[in-house]
């Protein structure tokens, strides 16, 4: 047994026992904390608690508690009830270690150098599809980076299932799965038009924008349409550091994404900042896309700051510094976080060729999940 599964010194406090452990460790463990958490709690199979926080009261302490055989025992002072914690556990799971390191993000922030090293993120398909190893490259490209290259994939249409299926479940939209990047005579949305597309999010108007999108290039002879990607987090990351007014207009205001897709009887309206935060401060989402914004109606005190900010962010955007252009060929996957990384396209000429993508969606929770899963992490 590790020196820091080991216990010096046990204590009652007056709402937590107080642990020293063999590398000096002081962890604090509350009584309904640890009553919450006794194994019994836990069903053996799902894995899941039993145990309802209203069969004890708020006063709930250990009448007796020691321990033995790598073991914490306690008779608990309600329902004559009994707990047994295995100091690993307990260790592994101090709320007072996790509360005391430093947040790491997961992420790597990239720019428009990365198209010099442009390998690091290209996966052969056949390599995925067979092995576990690349799976998870794969997957841990996804996370870092938000932005993949899977090559060499079939070009039948519909074969992207057989690769996301890997992953998990795709995430079903109004557009259908796969949706159609084609250009049509009546466009339901400009994606299917020959235009150009400035970088964007996609589906800024869902309260819960899908996380990753697949696009998969089953055939690109049309001259033109070529495509652009920008690490959204890296951009929110420059303005973070270096300007910092713009950075709290785009994180703290409130703005209006709409969609009124006329095949739809459906409209959708919401309202949310262009960059979002988590717990930690680090980057949550991006939602931007010119074409999905709708009459901004914030307070006319602030319209003015915010249309600077807002324009500074789609300069950056576009910006060289940041932006990659590449072209897609046949049987190249183009994998991306949605909720961080903008794609976008030039303008191609339908009558010289054909260019035919078929896109999918998948939720962020199914990357990371799978990621957990492979990476062993325990709960
Ligand atoms: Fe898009």
């Amino acid at each position: 047994m590790e020196t820091k599964y080991a216990v010096k010194n046990i204590e009652r406090k007056k709402d937590y026992l107080g642990i020293i452990w063999g590398d000096n460790f002081k962890s604090k463990f509350h009584f309904l904390w640890l009553r919450d958490n006794c194994p019994s709690a836990i069903h053996p199979i799902a894995n899941m608690r039993i145990f309802n926080i209203l069969t004890v009261s708020n006063k709930i302490y250990p009448k007796e508690f020691k321990i033995y055989n790598h073991k914490l025992n306690i008779n608990w002072s309600e329902n004559n009830h009994n707990s047994q914690f295995e100091l690993k556990w307990l260790r592994d799971h101090c709320y007072t270690e996790i509360n005391n390191k430093k947040y790491i993000t997961p992420y790597k922030f990239w720019d428009g150098s990365l198209k010099k090293k442009f390998n690091k993120i290209k996966l052969n398909y056949d390599k995925i599809i067979k092995n576990d190893k690349y799976l998870i490259e794969w997957l841990r490209l996804l996370h870092t980076y938000g932005f993949a290259i899977v090559k060499n994939s079939p070009t039948r249409k519909k074969s992207g299932f057989k690769i996301l299926n890997r992953i998990s479940h795709h995430r079903e939209t109004f557009f259908g799965t796969p949706f159609e990047v084609i250009n049509i005579p009546k466009p339901n949305n400009t994606a299917y038009t020959a235009q150009a597309l400035r970088n964007h999010t996609d589906l800024p108007y869902f309260e819960y924008a899908p996380g990753y999108q697949f696009l998969h290039c089953l055939i690109n002879d049309a001259k033109g349409g070529k495509s652009s990607v920008v690490d959204g987090f890296a951009v929110a990351n420059f303005l973070r550091k270096k300007e910092k007014e713009v950075f709290k207009i785009l994180t703290n205001t409130y703005v209006k994404f709409k969609d009124t897709d006329y095949t739809q009887k459906a409209v959708r309206i919401l309202h949310s900042p262009i960059i979002t935060l988590t717990k930690d401060k680090d980057f949550n989402d991006i939602r931007f896309s010119m074409a999905a914004m709708g009459a901004i109606d914030i307070n006319p005190s602030k319209m003015k700051k915010f249309y600077d900010a807002y324009q500074r962010f789609a300069s950056l955007l576009q910006n060289n510094k940041f932006k990659i252009n590449f072209r897609l060929e046949a049987g190249d996957i183009f994998c991306f976080n949605n909720r961080r990384v903008l794609h976008g396209r030039t303008e191609f000429d339908p009558n010289s060729g054909n260019r035919h993508l078929q896109g999918y969606y998948i939720e962020r929770d199914e990357i990371v999940a799978r990621l957990n899963y492979f990476n062993n992490i325990k709960v």
